[in-house]
Protein backbone atom coordinates (compact mmCIF):
# COMPACT_ATOMS: atom_id res chain seq x y z
CA UNK A 1 0.00 0.00 0.00
CA UNK A 2 1.53 3.76 -1.10
CA UNK A 3 0.67 6.71 -0.25
CA UNK A 4 0.83 10.04 -2.41
CA UNK A 5 -0.50 13.59 -1.82
CA UNK A 6 -3.72 13.55 -3.31
CA UNK A 7 -5.57 16.18 -5.15
CA UNK A 8 -9.25 17.40 -5.68
CA UNK A 9 -11.59 14.30 -5.39
CA UNK A 10 -15.05 13.66 -5.85
CA UNK A 11 -16.72 11.45 -3.02
CA UNK A 12 -13.84 9.95 -2.24
CA UNK A 13 -10.29 11.22 -0.42
CA UNK A 14 -10.80 15.01 0.75
CA UNK A 15 -8.98 17.69 -0.91
CA UNK A 16 -5.47 18.09 0.42
CA UNK A 17 -5.09 15.14 2.66
CA UNK A 18 -2.83 11.70 1.95
CA UNK A 19 -4.64 9.78 -0.54
CA UNK A 20 -4.23 5.94 -0.51
CA UNK A 21 -3.38 3.86 -3.05
CA UNK A 22 -3.59 0.02 -2.69
CA UNK A 23 -1.53 -1.48 -5.19
CA UNK A 24 -3.11 -5.21 -7.57
CA UNK A 25 -1.97 -8.43 -6.56
CA UNK A 26 -2.23 -10.28 -3.61
CA UNK A 27 -4.87 -12.05 -5.30
CA UNK A 28 -6.95 -8.52 -5.87
CA UNK A 29 -8.78 -8.49 -8.60
CA UNK A 30 -8.97 -5.10 -10.23
CA UNK A 31 -12.19 -4.27 -8.74
CA UNK A 32 -11.65 -5.18 -5.40
CA UNK A 33 -8.94 -3.31 -5.75
CA UNK A 34 -10.66 -0.27 -6.25
CA UNK A 35 -13.44 -1.14 -4.11
CA UNK A 36 -10.66 -0.97 -1.18
CA UNK A 37 -9.22 2.34 -2.37
CA UNK A 38 -12.53 3.64 -2.21
CA UNK A 39 -12.90 2.81 1.32
CA UNK A 40 -9.84 3.73 2.58
CA UNK A 41 -10.01 7.12 0.99
CA UNK A 42 -13.73 7.74 2.23
CA UNK A 43 -14.29 10.53 4.75
CA UNK A 44 -17.48 8.56 5.69
CA UNK A 45 -15.83 5.54 6.52
CA UNK A 46 -13.03 6.92 8.38
CA UNK A 47 -16.23 9.26 10.53
CA UNK A 48 -18.00 6.04 11.17
CA UNK A 49 -14.94 4.48 12.00
CA UNK A 50 -13.93 7.34 14.97
CA UNK A 51 -17.46 8.44 15.91
CA UNK A 52 -18.12 4.16 16.40
CA UNK A 53 -20.83 4.25 14.41
CA UNK A 54 -21.25 0.22 11.85
CA UNK A 55 -21.95 1.64 8.53
CA UNK A 56 -21.28 5.09 6.83
CA UNK A 57 -25.19 4.57 5.83
CA UNK A 58 -24.93 5.76 9.56
CA UNK A 59 -24.84 9.36 8.02
CA UNK A 60 -27.28 9.13 5.12
CA UNK A 61 -29.82 8.82 8.16
CA UNK A 62 -28.20 11.31 10.39
CA UNK A 63 -28.46 13.78 7.61
CA UNK A 64 -31.91 13.11 6.16
CA UNK A 65 -33.07 13.22 10.13
CA UNK A 66 -31.36 16.40 10.59
CA UNK A 67 -33.04 18.00 7.36
CA UNK A 68 -36.27 16.52 8.23
CA UNK A 69 -36.59 15.80 11.56
CA UNK A 70 -38.00 12.20 11.44
CA UNK A 71 -36.86 10.87 14.92
CA UNK A 72 -37.77 12.12 18.29
CA UNK A 73 -37.37 10.09 21.61
CA UNK A 74 -40.29 7.54 22.43
CA UNK A 75 -40.78 6.35 18.91
CA UNK A 76 -41.18 3.23 17.78
CA UNK A 77 -38.91 2.61 14.55
CA UNK A 78 -38.74 -0.27 12.58
CA UNK A 79 -35.44 -0.71 10.52
CA UNK A 80 -36.00 -3.09 7.31
CA UNK A 81 -32.77 -4.39 5.83
CA UNK A 82 -30.57 -3.33 8.86
CA UNK A 83 -27.15 -5.29 9.13
CA UNK A 84 -24.76 -3.88 10.19
CA UNK A 85 -26.67 -1.96 12.37
CA UNK A 86 -25.74 1.80 11.39
CA UNK A 87 -29.58 2.95 10.98
CA UNK A 88 -30.77 1.34 14.05
CA UNK A 89 -28.20 3.29 16.29
CA UNK A 90 -28.80 6.52 14.82
CA UNK A 91 -32.75 5.45 15.84
CA UNK A 92 -32.26 3.96 19.10
CA UNK A 93 -29.66 6.72 19.76
CA UNK A 94 -32.53 9.51 19.52
CA UNK A 95 -35.59 7.32 20.48
CA UNK A 96 -33.81 6.37 23.71
CA UNK A 97 -35.44 3.70 26.24
CA UNK A 98 -38.95 5.12 26.03
CA UNK A 99 -38.83 4.25 22.23
CA UNK A 100 -38.31 0.90 20.73
CA UNK A 101 -36.19 -0.30 17.61
CA UNK A 102 -36.58 -3.56 15.79
CA UNK A 103 -34.50 -4.34 12.66
CA UNK A 104 -34.56 -7.20 9.89
CA UNK A 105 -32.27 -8.07 7.94
CA UNK A 106 -30.89 -11.61 5.94
CA UNK A 107 -27.78 -11.24 8.02
CA UNK A 108 -27.05 -11.94 11.61
CA UNK A 109 -26.49 -8.71 12.93
CA UNK A 110 -24.47 -8.11 16.07
CA UNK A 111 -26.82 -7.25 19.63
CA UNK A 112 -27.39 -3.56 20.23
CA UNK A 113 -28.76 -2.08 23.16
CA UNK A 114 -32.25 -0.76 22.77
CA UNK A 115 -32.68 -2.68 19.34
CA UNK A 116 -34.22 -6.44 18.79
CA UNK A 117 -33.16 -7.85 15.21
CA UNK A 118 -34.48 -10.94 13.49
CA UNK A 119 -32.75 -12.83 11.15
CA UNK A 120 -35.17 -13.41 8.69
CA UNK A 121 -35.50 -12.41 4.90
CA UNK A 122 -38.17 -9.54 4.99
CA UNK A 123 -39.90 -11.03 2.16
CA UNK A 124 -41.06 -14.27 3.83
CA UNK A 125 -44.97 -14.54 5.00
CA UNK A 126 -43.54 -14.46 8.15
CA UNK A 127 -41.72 -11.53 8.97
CA UNK A 128 -44.72 -8.82 9.04
CA UNK A 129 -45.91 -10.54 12.20
CA UNK A 130 -42.62 -11.26 13.54
CA UNK A 131 -42.08 -7.17 13.34
CA UNK A 132 -45.06 -6.17 14.84
CA UNK A 133 -44.86 -8.47 17.51
CA UNK A 134 -41.55 -7.25 18.72
CA UNK A 135 -42.42 -3.98 17.81
CA UNK A 136 -45.81 -4.01 20.54
CA UNK A 137 -48.10 -1.14 18.78
CA UNK A 138 -47.82 0.75 16.00
CA UNK A 139 -44.91 2.18 14.46
CA UNK A 140 -43.96 5.68 14.09
CA UNK A 141 -41.17 5.31 11.61
CA UNK A 142 -40.69 2.38 8.97
CA UNK A 143 -36.56 2.77 7.25
CA UNK A 144 -36.23 0.35 4.88
CA UNK A 145 -32.28 0.42 3.48
CA UNK A 146 -32.64 -2.91 1.98
CA UNK A 147 -30.51 -3.87 -1.22
CA UNK A 148 -30.53 -7.16 -2.59
CA UNK A 149 -27.20 -7.81 -4.21
CA UNK A 150 -25.95 -6.03 -7.73
CA UNK A 151 -26.27 -8.44 -10.62
CA UNK A 152 -24.60 -5.41 -12.71
CA UNK A 153 -27.84 -5.39 -14.97
CA UNK A 154 -29.35 -2.19 -14.29
CA UNK A 155 -32.95 -2.82 -14.81
CA UNK A 156 -32.78 -6.02 -13.00
CA UNK A 157 -31.13 -4.03 -10.16
CA UNK A 158 -33.76 -1.09 -10.46
CA UNK A 159 -36.97 -3.51 -10.26
CA UNK A 160 -35.68 -5.83 -7.41
CA UNK A 161 -35.06 -2.71 -5.62
CA UNK A 162 -38.01 -1.07 -6.29
CA UNK A 163 -39.90 -4.36 -5.52
CA UNK A 164 -38.26 -4.26 -1.79
CA UNK A 165 -39.26 -0.58 -1.45
CA UNK A 166 -43.07 -1.50 -2.51
CA UNK A 167 -43.09 -4.78 -0.17
CA UNK A 168 -41.64 -2.41 3.04
CA UNK A 169 -44.46 0.64 1.77
CA UNK A 170 -47.25 -2.23 2.18
CA UNK A 171 -46.04 -2.87 5.63
CA UNK A 172 -45.24 0.78 6.56
CA UNK A 173 -49.50 0.80 5.33
CA UNK A 174 -50.40 -1.69 8.05
CA UNK A 175 -47.85 -1.16 10.95
CA UNK A 176 -47.60 3.19 10.59
CA UNK A 177 -49.98 5.20 13.21
CA UNK A 178 -51.31 8.22 11.79
CA UNK A 179 -49.02 10.99 11.31
CA UNK A 180 -46.06 8.45 10.87
CA UNK A 181 -42.95 8.52 8.38
CA UNK A 182 -41.63 6.12 5.62
CA UNK A 183 -38.04 6.34 4.56
CA UNK A 184 -36.76 3.76 1.77
CA UNK A 185 -33.96 2.95 -1.04
CA UNK A 186 -34.86 3.44 -4.35
CA UNK A 187 -32.82 3.90 -7.77
CA UNK A 188 -33.31 6.98 -9.52
CA UNK A 189 -34.50 6.23 -13.03
CA UNK A 190 -38.42 5.23 -13.69
CA UNK A 191 -40.53 2.51 -12.78
CA UNK A 192 -41.03 3.89 -9.79
CA UNK A 193 -44.44 5.60 -10.55
CA UNK A 194 -46.62 3.09 -8.99
CA UNK A 195 -44.76 3.45 -5.95
CA UNK A 196 -44.97 7.03 -5.65
CA UNK A 197 -49.03 6.85 -6.68
CA UNK A 198 -49.73 4.85 -3.68
CA UNK A 199 -47.52 6.54 -1.18
CA UNK A 200 -48.99 9.93 -2.25
CA UNK A 201 -52.48 8.81 -1.59
CA UNK A 202 -51.60 7.59 1.35
CA UNK A 203 -49.11 10.35 3.06
CA UNK A 204 -49.25 14.30 3.01
CA UNK A 205 -46.22 14.70 1.61
CA UNK A 206 -43.58 12.04 -0.19
CA UNK A 207 -40.02 13.57 -1.53
CA UNK A 208 -36.66 12.41 -2.91
CA UNK A 209 -33.53 12.87 -0.98
CA UNK A 210 -30.25 12.08 -1.73
CA UNK A 211 -28.21 12.87 1.03
CA UNK A 212 -24.76 13.64 0.96
CA UNK A 213 -23.51 10.95 2.35
CA UNK A 214 -24.88 8.39 -0.58
CA UNK A 215 -22.08 8.07 -3.18
CA UNK A 216 -22.53 11.09 -6.15
CA UNK A 217 -21.25 8.06 -8.77
CA UNK A 218 -24.46 5.75 -7.31
CA UNK A 219 -28.06 6.00 -8.59
CA UNK A 220 -29.37 5.17 -5.56
CA UNK A 221 -32.05 7.56 -3.54
CA UNK A 222 -34.27 7.63 -0.90
CA UNK A 223 -38.24 8.15 -0.97
CA UNK A 224 -39.13 9.86 1.86
CA UNK A 225 -43.11 10.13 2.62
CA UNK A 226 -43.74 12.20 5.76
CA UNK A 227 -47.80 12.68 7.66
CA UNK A 228 -49.38 8.60 6.82
CA UNK A 229 -53.35 9.43 6.36
CA UNK A 230 -53.86 5.95 8.55
CA UNK A 231 -56.57 2.83 7.08
CA UNK A 232 -59.60 4.52 8.66
CA UNK A 233 -61.50 5.54 5.94
CA UNK A 234 -59.75 4.77 2.89
CA UNK A 235 -61.83 2.91 0.54
CA UNK A 236 -60.45 -0.38 -0.20
CA UNK A 237 -58.61 -1.29 -3.75
CA UNK A 238 -60.87 -3.95 -5.96
CA UNK A 239 -58.22 -6.45 -4.95
CA UNK A 240 -57.59 -5.74 -1.27
CA UNK A 241 -59.44 -7.09 1.27
C1 LIG B 1 -27.06 -1.15 2.59
S1 LIG B 1 -27.30 -2.46 3.71
C2 LIG B 1 -28.05 -1.67 5.08
C3 LIG B 1 -27.13 -0.82 5.90
C4 LIG B 1 -27.77 -0.32 7.18
N1 LIG B 1 -28.80 0.70 6.91
C5 LIG B 1 -26.77 0.27 8.13
O1 LIG B 1 -26.79 1.49 8.34
O2 LIG B 1 -25.97 -0.49 8.69
C6 LIG B 1 -28.62 -3.33 2.98
C7 LIG B 1 -29.06 -4.56 3.72
O3 LIG B 1 -30.30 -5.02 3.19
C8 LIG B 1 -30.35 -6.40 3.45
N2 LIG B 1 -31.42 -7.03 2.67
C9 LIG B 1 -31.54 -7.11 1.34
N3 LIG B 1 -32.65 -7.80 1.00
C10 LIG B 1 -33.24 -8.16 2.17
C11 LIG B 1 -34.42 -8.90 2.49
N4 LIG B 1 -35.19 -9.42 1.53
N5 LIG B 1 -34.72 -9.09 3.79
C12 LIG B 1 -33.94 -8.59 4.77
N6 LIG B 1 -32.81 -7.88 4.53
C13 LIG B 1 -32.46 -7.67 3.24
C14 LIG B 1 -28.96 -6.88 3.09
O4 LIG B 1 -28.67 -8.12 3.68
C15 LIG B 1 -28.09 -5.73 3.61
O5 LIG B 1 -27.57 -6.04 4.88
Amino acid sequence: MTDRRGGASSGGGVRGELKQRVKTGRGRTLSQKRWLERQLNDPYVARAKREGYRSRAAYKLIEIDERYKLLRPGQRVVDLGAAPGGWSQVAARVVGPSGRVVGIDLLEIEPMAGVEFITLDFLDAEAPDKLTALLGGAADLVLSDMAANATGHKKTDHLRIIGLAETAAEFAREILAPGGAYLAKVLQGGTESALLTDLKRDFATVRHVKPAASRADSSELYVLATGYRGTAGRTPEPDED
